[in-house]
């Protein structure tokens, strides 16, 4: 769309304070349609005649602003009246946010200081047919508003006392509009309420609110107070402990709300930022607080849920549940790696880990092509893909395992949802990404060099250090290997010429033999056997099962291994260790966060220890999604539903069960483009029941037997 309106903005620095835009005007003649098209260098919240002109929050969302910057379309007409007011409220939003926080960067000060400011146009088609259009111009006014500061990492602080607002004109802003696009992601909106389950007061003596379940979002109270009394807390996600309020690992986001009250009963909530949150503390509250004063509102992505996972333990239960609310936590327009700290980005890595699960519990197709745009459009000259995107680290180095989302999200995507158009959108994007290893290795066919992650927060990693101890080299090579294959994959159905790219990954897989025969860690032996390069895999699944019951019958591996870890075991005949780890409840295990009361996942197995000390609060989320990514073993190996590959989006399904009998029955589910896949099996006196739904045809293999079928619902023993 072209637009005719001009980027306008305040006139006069107002320091801290949210400004807020008006249009006003009067209906001269009746109106059959009126659409409002919005955005905003910031975050806004637009309303007309007092009413909010749709459910989105947060818009115009966050992607590379300097490239790609949303806007929003809103159907005004069932809002308008004889006389009209828009109001826009805008606050700093990601535009102009510090982040990250632990950082100070050249491009984060400019981040800082680059103006804010709001494009909009009302266009008014008439009962007569003609039309009028209100363009953000000079004749819209701008007034402080009553919002003093709202930033993402720190918080909201409110002034509702009566005042005079004082209206001027605003100033025109000189900023690109070739850069605007139409919302092109799932809208932003309050998706759950949850009710506060208790206001305590802890041993420390202050008054906290517990809501009873992680989420990320922000608080609404309703409060009776004399004019000028305030409302203050802060948000935490654990008790330390001695059951005081923690939020220490919040680092440096203050994470608060302040807010000035005026005469009477009162019901508000921040508008312009969020927080990731179980509790909050009261520093200051009118009145004894009960817990029907508050309500947690969680704020995400639209995503249509589409996985249902349950089993007969009730642990695991929780484990999925925190699988679920760990994603609507962290996809608000972004894949985020945690929603609380003073990070909130999104990397690349943690995404990569988590998309196979992310696509089966949810529909992420739209949310992933948007971010999958901005991920090509921040690659850089040469090909690199940074570690987070949008990428507020531009100095930071690319990483194997965390680029790899170039060429692993779309194929994911492609996978489950069968659609080849994020293929098509991202496949210059991939070739950029594995051109620059071929460009950036020391050694020609493996990537040797440059400065990685490793396999993050590994647990075989040596004491001080966050790294695990698979060699970077290994690491790296590998993932070469695997964007490779991916992109010669992507080629192949996209029909595009990869023949040099077919070539490419043939040597890399035989350069990586040579040059590791051996495995040394649990990460290495699983990424040797998952991407393909082990000659014998089945041999290598024997070494690694060794190798974990020599650990203890524990992980060791970190983000890079962990998600395939199950996989490669149940695929090699080693279904029963990976039950035992999953089923495991003493550290390091998925279910011991679960014991310790977890309602997401944590990014420390440890987050809070044995003796309930925490982990270091430099780096301790306990919402941080990666090691989810075990739900999609649960979906494919428990459950056994299968992609297929030759069968994308689930034209068909391959099914094949793996039950364990410490469990006495488990389901899966999956809304796919091609209908439900419902796999749920029963260990009973007589044997194992099979009970499988498909609304597509499939394969299924239970007990050694394969059969092809219709669709229908069938029931089988084994
Ligand atoms: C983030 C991660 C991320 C990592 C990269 C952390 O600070 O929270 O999840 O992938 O840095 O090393």
């Amino acid at each position: 769309m072209e637009f005719q309106a001009e980027w306008i903005t305040n006139s006069r620095e107002t320091g801290s304070i949210c400004p807020v835009f008006r249009k006003q005007w009067k209906t001269k003649q009746p109106v059959k349609k009126a659409v409002l098209y919005l955005t905003a260098l910031g975050v806004y919240e637009a309303r007309l005649n007092g009413k909010p002109v749709g459910e989105e929050v947060l818009a115009p969302g966050w992607t590379v602003y300097e490239k790609r910057l949303q806007y929003q379309t809103y159907d005004l007409t069932p809002l308008l009246e004889a006389s009209n007011e828009l109001r826009i409220l805008l606050g700093k939003g990601w535009f102009r946010s510090p982040m990250p926080g632990w950082m100070e960067t050249e491009d984060q000060k400019r981040r800082a200081v680059q103006p804010g400011g709001i494009l909009g146009e009302i266009h008014l088609t008439y009962t007569d047919g003609s039309t009028e259009v209100l363009a953000s111009d000079e004749s819209w006014e701008w007034a402080e508003s009553q919002v003093l500061f709202s930033e993402i990492y720190d918080g909201e602080i409110y002034d509702a006392e009566e005042k005079t607002e004082a209206f001027e004109s605003v100033k025109l802003l000189d900023w690109s509009k070739e850069i605007l696009i139409p919302q092109e992601g799932e809208r932003i909106r309050e998706m759950e309420v949850v009710e506060a389950k208790e206001v305590f007061t802890a041993p420390n003596g202050e008054t906290i609110v517990d809501f009873g379940q992680e989420i990320t979002g922000y608080v609404e109270f309703t409060v009776a107070a004399r004019a000028g009394a305030r409302v203050r807390f802060t948000h935490g996600e654990v008790l330390d402990a001695e059951g005081n309020f923690y939020n220490e690992n919040y680092r440096s986001a203050k994470a608060s709300v302040c807010y000035t009250c005026r005469e009477g009963v009162q019901t508000w909530h921040p508008r312009l930022t969020f927080f990731g949150f179980r509790y909050i503390r009261l520093e200051e509250f009118p009145g004894t607080p009960s817990p029907r004063q508050f309500r947690g509102i969680a704020v995400y992505s639209e995503l249509k849920r589409t996985g249902e996972l349950s089993c007969s333990n009730e642990k695991l239960n929780q484990l999925f549940s925190n699988i679920f609310w760990g994603q609507k936590g962290n996809f608000l327009d972004v894949p985020t790696d945690c929603p609380q700290r003073d990070e909130r980005l999104g990397w690349t890595g943690d995404a990569q880990v988590f998309v196979k699960a992310a696509s089966y519990n949810y529909d992420v197709e739209k949310f992933f092509i948007k971010w999958l745009h901005d991920l090509g459009a921040a690659q850089r000259a040469d090909g690199a893909v940074g570690q987070v995107i949008p990428d507020y680290l531009p100095e930071g180095a690319p990483s194997a395992a965390w680029g790899d989302a170039a060429a692993i999200c779309p194929w994911q995507i492609y996978l489950t949802y069968g659609n080849p158009k994020v293929l098509r959108d991202q496949f210059e994007s991939m070739k950029k990404w594995v051109d620059y290893i071929t460009n950036a290795t020391k050694e020609a066919d493996l990537w040797i060099g440059g400065t990685h992650f490793g396999d993050w927060l590994g647990l075989d990693a040596p004491a001080g250090s966050y790294k695990g101890s698979s060699r970077e080299d290994f690491i790296a090579s590998a993932f070469y290997a695997h964007s490779t294959e991916l992109l010669v994959k992507t080629g192949k159905v996209l029909g595009k010429e990869v023949g040099d790219y077919e070539k490419l990954q043939q040597r890399i897989v035989e350069k990586f033999r040579q040059t590791f025969p051996d495995c040394r860690t649990q990460t290495e032996y699983v990424l040797a056997i998952w991407f393909g390069l082990a000659e014998n895999p089945k041999d290598f699944a024997d070494k690694l099962a060794k190798m974990i019951e020599r650990d203890g019958t524990q992980m060791k591996t970190g983000f890079v291994g962990t998600p395939y870890l199950l996989h490669v075991l149940s695929k090699y005949g080693h279904t029963e260790l990976a039950y035992s780890l999953l089923l495991r409840e003493e550290y390091p295990s998925w279910l011991y966060p679960v014991e310790k009361g977890a309602t997401t996942i944590w990014e420390h197995w440890d987050g809070i220890m044995p003796d309930g000390k925490f982990w270091s609060p430099d780096m301790n989320s306990f919402n941080h999604y990666a090691y989810g990514a075990v739900a999609d073993w649960i979906y494919e190996e428990a459950a056994g539903i299968h992609t297929m590959e030759e069968a994308p989006g689930f034209a068909r399904v391959y099914v094949e069960p793996k039950p364990d009998r410490r469990l006495q029955w488990l389901k899966a589910s999956i809304q796919t483009r091609h209908g439900l896949v419902e796999s749920k099996w029963t260990v009973t006196d007589a044997g194992i029941r099979f009970e499988i739904t498909v609304d597509m045809p499939a394969v299924i293999r239970i007990s050694g037997m394969e059969r092809t079928v219709e669709p229908g619902s069938y029931t089988f023993w084994g």
